[in-house]
Formats: C-alpha cells, structure tokens, sequence
C-alpha cells in the first residue's frame, strides 16, 4: 500500500501516529504539501508534488488544508476533486471537507437530514443579525469558517452586540448567529471511522469544550441515540472518517455543532484502549 499524507510540514501528533502505524504494516508513507502541488494539463496532464507523481499513491489521506487567498484555497480543493477525478481515492473526499468547512452547509444539511442542530441565523444583515440577538436572548457568533474554537463569541449584552456587528459589517463578515444552548461547560465528541464510534465527553474550562481550548477529555461510551447521530452526520456530509461534536442542552435535547472532516484524535487516544490511528488504517484498507 502507498500512502500519501497532504500535511502541514509542522510537527503533527496525528500524522506521527498514522505514520508509526503504516510503517508497521509495511506501507510506503510519503508527507506532500497540498500548496506544492504542481497540476498538468494538455500533453502530459500529470498531478505531481515534491517531484513524485500523485498518481502512483493508492490513498491520499488530507491531514491539512492551509490556509490562503480564496484562489488559494479553491485551487487547492480543485486539485483533490482532480486527484479524485483520476481515480485515486481521496479521504476524506473533497465535497466532505469543503462541506464541513462551512458551519452553515453543514448545518443545513444535517437539519434537511432530520438531525438536530442549535436555533441559527445566517445572513449578511445587519439588522436581521440584530433581530436575531434579540430574539434569542444569548447567542454565539462564529465565523462561517472557523476550527478549534477560534474566533467565537459569546454575546449576551446589547452593547457588545452592537460593537460586534459593526465590526462584523466593516469587515464584510457573514453573519452567523446562534442560540447560546447552556450545556455546563462539557459536551460529546464522537469519533466516527466508517461503522466506528469512539466516544469522550470533554469537560471545558469555560463554555469552549474544545480540547485545544484547554477542555479536558474522559472516558465516554456513546448510548445509541448519540452513536446514530454521529453515523448519520457523517453520512449526510460524506465522511469516511469525522469528529462529530454533540451538545446536550440542560433539558437533556441533544444538538448537533458541527462535523470535522479532519479531525485530530490526541484527547480521544488519551481515553481510549484502542490504537485510533490503527483502526482508521483498517478501515482505510477495507477491514474495518
Ligand atoms: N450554540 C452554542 N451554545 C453553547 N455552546 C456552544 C455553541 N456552539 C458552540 N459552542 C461551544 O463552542 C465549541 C466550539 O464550537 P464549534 O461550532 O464546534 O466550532 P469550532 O469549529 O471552532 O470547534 C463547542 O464545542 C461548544 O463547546
Ligand atoms: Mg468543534
């Protein structure tokens, strides 16, 4: 088996992890950076990275996208579909993780598949982000193309609202405005790889219970109702593999926040027997 990892070159704990593991098994790893990629069209047409063709790889698994201009980045999600287009398997595929990068595609579909997702307003309106402040009471703020936390308010008071939105206007932002869903600082994160889920609850410093915003993980089995939530959500967004986020309201209503198309598994190892990195191989081999 030749595996190819699109990484960011910087040191990466799940990269490591998947490396040690394939090497095991006696695969080729090579690491490519997706903004290297060299595309050909016309006589040659070739996809090469690093001076080694792209081609030769039965799986390309996408571990980074970098950041970039919008040309940047749609080049480089124009190159996966490309890769895809010759027949090498991508994972996850491109449509998931250009779905999962965008909070309000992926919400919209998880809500057209039947799934619950928190109270929202999307809009590029001042006033109606303002109606929608005000009618929820509490919200959160995110970017429309956020990770990790970053970039998230949360606003209850009027004044920061109106600072906010003048900011957001100023800066051409999208609005997206979210119902505050009070959840006691924890929530549920579930690992799904094909058929799989691994469970963990990640117990926050604050409302954040992102584990790169310091929450921590505990062991966590996933009751049947949340397993079938995470399967479907990947499902409806096309994941083989993601890190589904569930919210549990205080009147015990699960949400699902968001999808991961490329989601880091350290926290999950921490609480887990199993070798994550060796499941997701299975599963990517076929014995999964
Ligand atoms: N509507 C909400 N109500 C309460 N907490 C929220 C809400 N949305 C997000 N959070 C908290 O913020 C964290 C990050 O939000 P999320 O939408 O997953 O963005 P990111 O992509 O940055 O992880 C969640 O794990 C949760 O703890
Ligand atoms: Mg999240």
């Amino acid at each position: 088996m030749r595996l190819g990892i699109f990484t960011s070159g910087r040191r990466d704990w799940n990269v490591e992890r998947l490396r040690e593991e394939a090497l095991r098994r006696g695969w080729e790893c090579h690491e490519f950076p997706l903004q290297g990629v060299v595309a050909r069209l016309g006589e040659r047409p070739r996809v090469t990275c690093l001076g080694r063709d792209l081609e030769e790889f039965d799986l390309l698994l996408v571990r980074w996208v970098p950041k970039g201009s919008a040309e940047q980045l749609v080049f480089r999600m124009d190159v996966l579909h490309r890769l895809e287009n010759l027949g090498i398997r991508v994972v996850n595929p491109p449509s998931s993780i250009e779905r999962c990068a965008d909070k309000f595609y992926t919400n919209s579909l998880l809500e057209d598949a039947g799934l619950p997702v928190p109270p929202t307003v999307v809009t590029e309106r001042r006033e109606e982000a303002r109606r929608a402040f005000e009618g929820y009471g509490e919200v959160v703020v995110k970017p429309l193309f956020g990770s990790l936390g970053a970039g998230m308010l949360r606003v209850k008071e009027g004044d920061l609202a109106y600072r906010l939105f003048s900011v957001l206007e100023y800066g051409r932002h999208v609005y997206y405005v979210q119902k505050f869903i009070p959840h006691g600082n924890w929530d549920l994160r579930i690992l799904v790889i094909g058929e799989r889920t691994l469970g963990m609850r990640r117990v926050g410093r604050d409302w954040k219970t992102n584990v790169s915003a310091g929450a921590l993980p505990e062991p966590w089995e996933p009751d049947e109702e949340s397993r079938e939530m995470a399967l479907r959500a990947a499902e409806v967004v096309g994941c083989e593999y993601a890190g589904v986020d569930l919210l549990v309201g205080e009147d015990g209503r699960k949400y699902v926040v968001e999808v991961n198309a490329i989601p880091g598994w350290k926290g999950m190892q921490s609480v887990r027997r199993e070798n994550v990195a060796s499941l997701l191989l299975d599963h990517l081999e076929g014995k999964g």
